[in-house]
């Protein structure tokens, strides 16, 4: 159901939730100091209780009311790619609801780049949000996939299409060691040349974080099965769904997706895809292999998105 920016603050201070735009993924919103409003949040979503929340701001002062011994390298990194898809994890101020952060004694925070996402919590206050899909499910990157997901129940603020499609990158300030805890598209690299230190990442040789509580559960997986596709067929078979990007498509058809060279066009229209190949009852999407070696910012995010939904 969509409504006004307007309607959007005052059902929020009425302990109520709204989907909204962020330049990500659409984020389902609630008061984030309400206990109330944030475990509908939970409940709408069929999440469960020990997965934590991201709070989003709309300002840098917010964070004095959140987050408690905030260290440099949260100042520069902020300064660096706010309002962006980097949320940081600090240790939680006391007057954070248990509920928020599963009990955690850490903050997950972001600022997000979105007007309408900007606009709205400069009238509320800090929000809870996590992706607005039920649990287990592909995030929402339209106002469409939202209605969708809750059949019209949820008031939606439309953005249009996210730009990025994927959700934020998660990075743990909390102790002396940064660590990725969520692969997005503010890479390692971009966070090491800001704070220039060794960042840790889930997938290095010989470091397996267990710290995000979110990997532990199932994520982004449309009904269809996804594959990975190593080697792109001379025929496409017609009852399959494929995302393609090492050449073009014979020609554009329903079933192959062709993007030449452009992860970030997989990236930002991933989700759309798996929703797309589930309306239309393909049982199998295809999409094609990353090299390692792409370098492209986006490809580690991608890798791992389509990692959890092939079910690894
Ligand atoms: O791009 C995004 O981050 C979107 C938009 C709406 O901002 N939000 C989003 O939220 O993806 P969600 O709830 O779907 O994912 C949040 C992730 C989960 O993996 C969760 O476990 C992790 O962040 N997280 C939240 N708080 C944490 C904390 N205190 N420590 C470690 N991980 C945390
Ligand atoms: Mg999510």
């Amino acid at each position: 159901m969509k409504i006004t920016l307007k309607n959007a603050a005052e059902i929020i201070k009425n302990g109520e939730l709204v989907a909204f735009p962020t330049e990500t993924v659409y984020g389902l919103g609630a008061d984030a100091w309400n206990t109330n409003a944030v475990k509908k949040t939970f409940q709408t979503k069929g999440r469960p209780a020990d997965n934590p929340l991201i709070v989003h701001i709309s300002r840098l002062e917010q964070v004095q009311a959140l987050a408690i011994d905030i260290p440099h390298d949260f100042y520069s990194l902020a300064d660096a790619f706010w309002p962006g898809p980097l949320t940081m994890v600090l240790k939680k101020h006391h007057t954070i609801p248990d509920i928020v952060t599963g009990r955690l004694t850490t903050v997950a925070i972001r600022m997000p780049d979105h007007p309408l996402a900007i606009a709205l919590i400069d009238q509320t206050g800090p929000l809870t949000a996590p992706s607005a899909n039920p649990s287990g499910k592909p995030s929402p990157t339209r106002a469409e996939h939202v209605d969708y997901d809750y059949n019209g129940e949820i008031p939606v603020l439309d953005g249009g299409a996210t730009e990025i499609g994927l959700e934020s990158t998660v990075l743990d300030l909390s102790t002396g060691q940064p660590e990725i805890l969520r692969p997005g598209a503010v890479t390692r690299g971009m966070i090491e040349k800001i704070i220039k230190k060794n960042v840790h990442e889930t997938g290095d040789t010989d470091f397996k974080s267990t710290k995000s509580p979110g990997t532990r559960y199932t994520h982004y997986k449309p009904a269809a099965s996804v594959h990975w596709l190593e080697k792109l067929p001379v025929q496409y078979d017609t009852l399959a769904y494929y995302i393609i990007h090492s050449k073009s498509a014979p020609e554009e058809s329903r079933n192959v997706h062709s993007y030449p060279g452009d992860l970030e066009g997989i990236a930002r229209d991933l989700y759309d895809h798996f929703r797309t190949a589930d309306h239309l009852n393909f049982p199998q999407i295809f999409v094609e292999t990353l090299s390692p070696a792409v370098k492209t910012p986006i490809a580690k995010a991608l890798l791992n998105r389509v990692d959890k939904a092939v079910g690894k």
